[in-house]
């Protein structure tokens, strides 16, 4: 495992803070949102750390330029969201060489030496979409014939567009009652989820669900459908991954039926890992964050936990 360099005059300086540069993904959503501000003010807490965050609008070319002045400032850890699975070994083994430890969060990356990251700190998204298809098949699974169900993914390539889609087929699979009608590609906003299900509807699919990967998209369809005439959350059962407040909200206004959790107040546990790190402490190579499922029947009693 790779571990932090403190050779050298600077470095053996115990007063020196520890410098952490951070790469945020994006602003797409609104779970992106509490993610920044978690991982922002747990690591501005610390006296020990220095924060170098800088901002990748979606891009995973911005995302690589800023990896490579991170290395250029010689950051002690950085700490990254990669947008997509692949196109990563390159600038890994930059900052290898440059003896940077990279922690991965949220997302994960497919790269052909998995020693070029440290750690990872985040969700399980294949579970996370059998957690989806799981709530569908114990309540829908005898109401008999066919349920078409219309899937609206996340961003192409994205670590969470694959594997939510993976979990959820995969539960139903061996199912012949239930058919994925159409499967679009957005990118994890509003506005996509709106227009994705603008053209189903155009397309004259007919769906008596739809899964959504996250709650952003799933408001945007949910707005569509409104438009449409249809009742979502009544006439269509509407699913989504995320739990955020806003999806809370349309549960309780019975627009929405489930929200499977994804926990972005992951600032603490990447801060433990990076002062681990800097302590020479080995640190586990997966750390899963504990998720569940919320559903409207409860979203009442439920909203009043929630943080973001
Ligand atoms: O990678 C996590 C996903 O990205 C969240 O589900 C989504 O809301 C975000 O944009």
């Amino acid at each position: 495992m790779m571990k932090l360099d403190t050779a050298g005059p600077d470095k053996a300086d115990p007063r020196r803070k520890i410098k952490l540069g951070v790469v945020i993904v994006g602003s797409e959503s609104s779970w992106r949102a509490a993610n920044t501000e978690s991982i922002k003010t747990a690591a501005e807490q610390e006296q020990d750390i220095e924060l170098f965050m800088q901002y990748a609008e979606g891009s995973q070319d911005k995302e690589i330029e800023m990896i490579r002045s991170l290395i250029r400032q010689k950051v002690d850890v950085i700490v990254f969201t990669p947008i997509v699975e692949t196109g990563w070994d390159e600038v890994l083994e930059e900052a290898r060489k440059a003896g940077i430890p990279v922690i991965l969060t949220d997302r994960k990356v497919k790269v052909e030496d998995d020693s070029l990251w440290t750690t990872f700190i985040g969700s399980d998204f294949i579970e996370e979409g059998r957690r989806a298809a799981r709530w569908l098949l114990e309540r829908y699974a005898n109401r008999g014939g066919v349920t078409e169900i219309v899937e609206l993914q996340g961003t192409a390539g994205s670590a969470p567009a694959i594997e939510r889609r993976q979990g959820f087929e995969e539960v139903l699979a061996n199912n012949s009652s239930f058919h994925v009608a159409a499967s679009e590609i957005g990118d994890f906003t509003y506005d996509s989820g709106f227009q994705l299900m603008n053209k189903v509807i155009k397309d004259g699919v007919m769906p008596q669900v739809v899964f959504a990967h996250n709650d952003d998209m799933a408001l945007g369809a949910i707005k569509a459908m409104e438009q449409a005439g249809m009742k979502p959350g009544k006439d269509i059962v509407v699913m989504s991954v995320d739990a955020t407040k806003l999806a809370f909200q349309a549960m309780i206004a019975g627009k929405l039926n489930l929200s499977v959790e994804c926990n972005p107040l992951l600032g603490p546990q990447i801060v433990k890992a990076v002062k681990d790190l800097a302590a020479a402490k080995e640190i586990p190579v997966n750390i899963i964050t504990s998720e569940g499922i919320f559903s409207a029947e409860t979203a009442k009693r439920d909203i009043a936990m929630r943080k973001y």
